[in-house]
């Protein structure tokens, strides 16, 4: 379906659950969510799909599965079964810190996931642990070989830079690129909710990638509702690309809507408006119509830039 802009609304995120077996620096508190939602303000898988496959019959052909860490949720196999199965969706991918990822990879890729994009800011162990307070990165390489293994690719890497913590291994990340056929997506920090004078404080530019990097070239990948600019390394079999959330703005060819874990659709990521389509749901009323609703409303740009600020935080709404 086209909003009102022109745009074809195609793609899905859907954030499955705002719990997250970690706790990075630029998304949780230590002690986790601090307004815990309760249990029946959480949609089931049963109302996930529901909404899903309104969407799909609105022309969504795209979705992709998102958290707090999406392979928390229990039954999450099964949902992404039945979503693979709808009749007009081509592409279903998730993205996941990979923690659990060795166990479920097979499994998913039986279900019909095509591939996984791998929030990953550090390659080292120690700091893998500072950033995200309690994760083993073994366990996020092991995820990452199970999904190479299985064939959940192409795989994507989501490095979120941070000044004086990972500027350092930009090199070790962008090398990643050289010998294989993997994407390295440099992400710059986003100041929202809980999170978001911490990521002012610690803010660097994408464009220092580029400076210690002038080898790489520009790659037109033809996909102007990406939030990514590709580059390559002169031979490189890989990827390297650099998400400006705040400054490449992608609004006028957007095609994304987003439907959070408490049943709300966000038609934008950087705008405050949302519709319930839960309480619609559980009423037993007719969800299509509010979700073309959802879609006349999408604005036509979002007004980060002029300081709007957004209350919810990130794992409320799956990046
Ligand atoms: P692909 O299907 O692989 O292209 O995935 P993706 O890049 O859409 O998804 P992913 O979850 O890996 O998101 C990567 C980064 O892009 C995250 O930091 C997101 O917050 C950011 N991002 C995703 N959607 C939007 C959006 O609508 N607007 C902006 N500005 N940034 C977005
Ligand atoms: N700024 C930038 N990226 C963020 N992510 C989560 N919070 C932020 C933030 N404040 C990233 C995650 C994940 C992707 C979906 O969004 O690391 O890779
Ligand atoms: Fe979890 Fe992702 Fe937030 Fe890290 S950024 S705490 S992995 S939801």
């Amino acid at each position: 379906m086209k909003d009102k802009f022109g745009r074809n609304i195609e793609y899905l995120r859907v954030s499955v659950t705002d719990r997250c077996n970690l706790r990075c620096r630029y998304c949780m508190p230590e002690e986790g969510i601090k307004d815990k939602k309760r249990h029946s303000d959480i949609m089931t898988l049963e109302e996930i799909y529901e909404v899903v496959k309104a969407c799909a019959d609105l022309g969504v052909n795209k979705v992709r599965i998102t958290g707090g860490e999406p392979l928390t949720r229990y039954g999450i196999t099964s949902l992404i079964e039945k979503i693979s199965r709808l009749e007009g969706i081509k592409d279903i991918a998730m993205t996941t810190n990979a923690v659990l990822l060795k166990k479920y990879a097979k499994g998913l890729k039986e279900a019909g996931l095509k591939r996984v994009n791998i929030s990953l800011d550090t390659m080292k162990a120690e700091k893998y642990k500072e950033i995200t307070r309690f994760g083993s990165i073994g366990e996020v390489f092991a995820g990452m070989e199970e999904a190479r293994k299985v064939g959940l690719l192409p795989l994507k890497i989501n490095v979120v830079l941070i000044g004086g913590f990972n500027d350092d291994e930009i090199g070790d990340f962008v090398e990643l690129t050289r010998n294989e056929d993997i994407q390295v997506r440099f992400i710059e920090l986003m100041p929202i909710g809980q999170a978001a004078d911490w990521a002012r404080d610690n803010f660097i530019p994408n464009t220092t990638v580029l400076e210690r990097f002038p080898e790489l070239q520009p790659v037109e990948t033809g996909d102007k509702s990406s939030p990514a600019e590709y580059y390559r390394l002169p031979g490189g079999l890989g990827k390297v690309g650099l998400i400006n959330p705040i400054s490449h703005k992608f609004c006028s060819s957007c095609n994304r809507l987003r439907l959070t874990a408490d049943g709300k659709i966000k038609p934008c990521l950087h705008s405050n408006q949302e519709i319930d389509v839960l309480q619609t749901l559980r009423k037993g009323q007719n969800v299509k119509e509010l979700i073309e609703s959802a879609i006349r409303q999408k604005p036509s740009e979002h007004h980060l830039d002029d300081g709007e600020a957004i209350d919810r935080d990130m794992m409320r709404i799956g990046g």
